[in-house]
Parts: structure tokens; C-alpha cells; sequence
């Protein structure tokens, strides 16, 4: 039993190196580092049309940080949206996409995350509009909005494309921006990746007004640099999951998305 303990902590031991560039992918720090603040000490204003929501501080800290909570903590918030009281986050956290995250990641994300130097930085309160205030709203939209469950791969398909299906999905959650939602902010499943009025972000399915007739290369290369076919680079936001997310991954891995973006008939 001793052995089979060790083996099984060892499996668990998550690896802070991936777990960098899997937070790069999935804009932990984006969303948790305020403007010239310490790396993940929160503060960063994410604006939505329910409200300001500021990300946490994820650092060690004690108090203020994530320094007591265990890795089933980090799990439960990451994949079911839920603190260690249980109570439910905003949304404004993509949960709805971490959710899909298979347990080797949430563990190389946990070992990442432990190293943030600590910082002493209160997490601010979120500022809600009154409509959408308090558990029952959010348990409504929670309802609608939030399928929870980690990627089961598709059997049909090939490692290639499943692999490109997880990262857009879990970590790249890229959703969250191209997929448009409801007046109460659920997403619209049946239009995956069409395109969004909030935030503003173009139509990125398979079809002809989104990157459908982009040649695989191209998606390939914009995944890697930003640049367009035309030859221009992308701006804003989108620049910003270049750099720190999808340049840092292997060129298999924008290969398997750049697959999964072109030939994509599921959500
Ligand atoms: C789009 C912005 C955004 C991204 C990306 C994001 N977060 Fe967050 N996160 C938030 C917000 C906002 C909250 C606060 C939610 C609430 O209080 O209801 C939050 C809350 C959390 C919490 C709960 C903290 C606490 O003290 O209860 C954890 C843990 C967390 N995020 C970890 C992560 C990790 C790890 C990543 C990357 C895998 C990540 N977040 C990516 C916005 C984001
Ligand atoms: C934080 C929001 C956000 C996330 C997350 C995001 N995008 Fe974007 N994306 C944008 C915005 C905004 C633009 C438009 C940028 C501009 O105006 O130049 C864009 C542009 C693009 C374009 C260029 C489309 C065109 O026709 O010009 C592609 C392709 C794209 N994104 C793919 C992805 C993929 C793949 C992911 C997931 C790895 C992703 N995006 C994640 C916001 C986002």
C-alpha cells in the first residue's frame, strides 16, 4: 500500500513548467495581474455587461492568496466553479471552459501556481449590477450556462483533431470571446465559435465567414505569430493569447487546433 501511495502522489505531482504554458494558454495571469502588479496577485478589472469583476489573488499568500487551500480546492474551483465553502463563482471566471480540463493539467496548473511569489494584495470586490446580484441569479444562469464535465475525445476522430478540440475547448477556452451569447450572457452552443458582440471578437468557425477559407498553413502561422493571410497582425486581445498562449506551444499542438478549427462539426 506504502509503494502504491508513493506512486499515486507522484502521478499527482504536477509539473510547474507545463503548468506555465497551459496558464499562458488559458490567461490566468492576464485576468489576475493587476496593471504593473505583482504576477497573479489579482486586481485586473474584467469588464462585462453584469458588471466588473476584478480576478483574485492566486499567489501563496496565506490570507490573501491561495496559500491554505488544497489541490482539491484549486480542482473545484478550476472545474466545477465553486469555492471551498462551496458557494458558486462568477462566470466572469471561465470555469464553463476549465471544466474540461483533464486531471494532469489541473495538476501542472496547481504546481505552476504554488510558485507565484506571495503577495500580500487584498482581492477586490466585485462591483455587480443589482439585476444580477446574490446566489439566485447565478444559480439561474448556472442552470443554463454551465455544462460541467472533463473533454471525453471523440472515438470517430482522429488524436490529432482531439487533441486540437481539448485546447481550444479546455485551456485556450477560446469560446469565451468567439462565441456569442444571450442578453443574460449564456453561451449559444448551437452557434460555437461564430463570432461575439461582447467582448467584440470575429467569427472563427469552419465555415465561410469565419476561417473556413483560410488554408491550414495560414491558421497555422496565426496561431504561432498573429499574422493574418493578408498579411496584417491581429490586435487587441487577440494578441495577447498569441503571445502568451498559443506561440508557446508545441507546433503539433497549433497543428491539432488549426485541424479542429477547420473541420469542426460539434461544438
Ligand atoms: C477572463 C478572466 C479570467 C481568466 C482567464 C482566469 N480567471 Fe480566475 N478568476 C477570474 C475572476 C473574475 C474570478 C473571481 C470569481 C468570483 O469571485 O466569483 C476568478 C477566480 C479564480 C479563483 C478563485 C480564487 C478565490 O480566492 O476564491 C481561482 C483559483 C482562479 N480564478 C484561478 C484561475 C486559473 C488557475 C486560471 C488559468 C487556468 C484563471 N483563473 C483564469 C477571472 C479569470
Ligand atoms: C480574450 C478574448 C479572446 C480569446 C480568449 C480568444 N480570442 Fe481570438 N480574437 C479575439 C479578438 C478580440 C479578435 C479580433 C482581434 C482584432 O481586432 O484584431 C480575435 C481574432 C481571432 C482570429 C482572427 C479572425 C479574423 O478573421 O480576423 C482568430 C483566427 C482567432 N481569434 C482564433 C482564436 C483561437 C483559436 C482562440 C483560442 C486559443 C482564441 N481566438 C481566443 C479575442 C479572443
Amino acid at each position: 500500500l506504502g509503494l502504491l501511495l508513493l506512486m499515486l502522489a507522484s502521478a499527482l505531482a504536477g509539473d510547474a513548467e507545463r503548468g506555465e504554458v497551459l496558464a499562458g494558454l488559458a490567461g490566468c495571469l492576464a485576468c489576475h495581474t493587476a496593471e504593473g502588479g505583482a504576477p497573479g496577485a489579482g486586481g485586473h478589472a474584467v469588464k462585462t455587461s453584469f458588471g466588473t469583476f476584478y480576478g483574485s489573488n492566486l499567489t501563496a499568500d496565506a490570507e490573501h492568496g491561495l496559500g491554505a487551500w488544497s489541490y482539491e480546492d484549486f480542482e473545484r474551483a478550476l472545474r466545477r466553479g465553486r469555492d471551498p465553502q462551496g458557494r458558486a463563482y462568477y462566470p466572469a471566471f471561465p470555469y464553463t471552459s476549465f471544466t474540461r480540463l483533464v486531471e494532469e493539467d489541473v495538476a501542472d496548473l496547481w504546481a505552476w501556481v504554488q510558485q507565484l511569489p506571495p503577495s500580500p494584495e487584498p482581492s477586490l470586490p466585485h462591483e455587480v449590477k443589482p439585476a444580477y446580484r446574490g446566489p439566485a441569479a447565478l444559480g439561474l444562469w448556472r442552470g443554463l450556462g454551465f455544462r460541467p464535465g472533463e473533454f471525453r475525445p471523440d472515438v470517430r476522430r482522429s488524436e490529432a483533431w482531439n487533441l486540437g478540440a481539448y485546447l481550444v475547448q479546455g485551456p485556450g477556452h477560446c469560446g469565451e470571446c468567439h462565441t456569442p451569447r444571450t442578453s443574460i450572457g449564456v453561451p449559444k452552443r448551437a452557434h460555437a465559435l461564430e463570432g461575439s458582440t461582447s467582448p467584440r471578437a470575429p467569427d472563427i468557425s469552419a465555415s465561410a465567414e469565419g476561417v473556413g477559407g483560410w488554408a491550414l498553413a495560414d491558421l497555422v502561422a496565426f496561431l504561432e505569430l498573429g499574422m493574418l493571410p493578408d498579411g496584417d497582425f491581429t490586435g487587441g486581445e487577440m494578441s495577447r493569447v498569441i503571445d502568451e498562449g498559443t506561440s508557446a506551444l508545441s507546433a503539433d499542438e497549433r497543428l491539432a487546433m488549426a485541424l479542429y478549427l477547420l473541420d469542426r462539426d460539434a461544438p
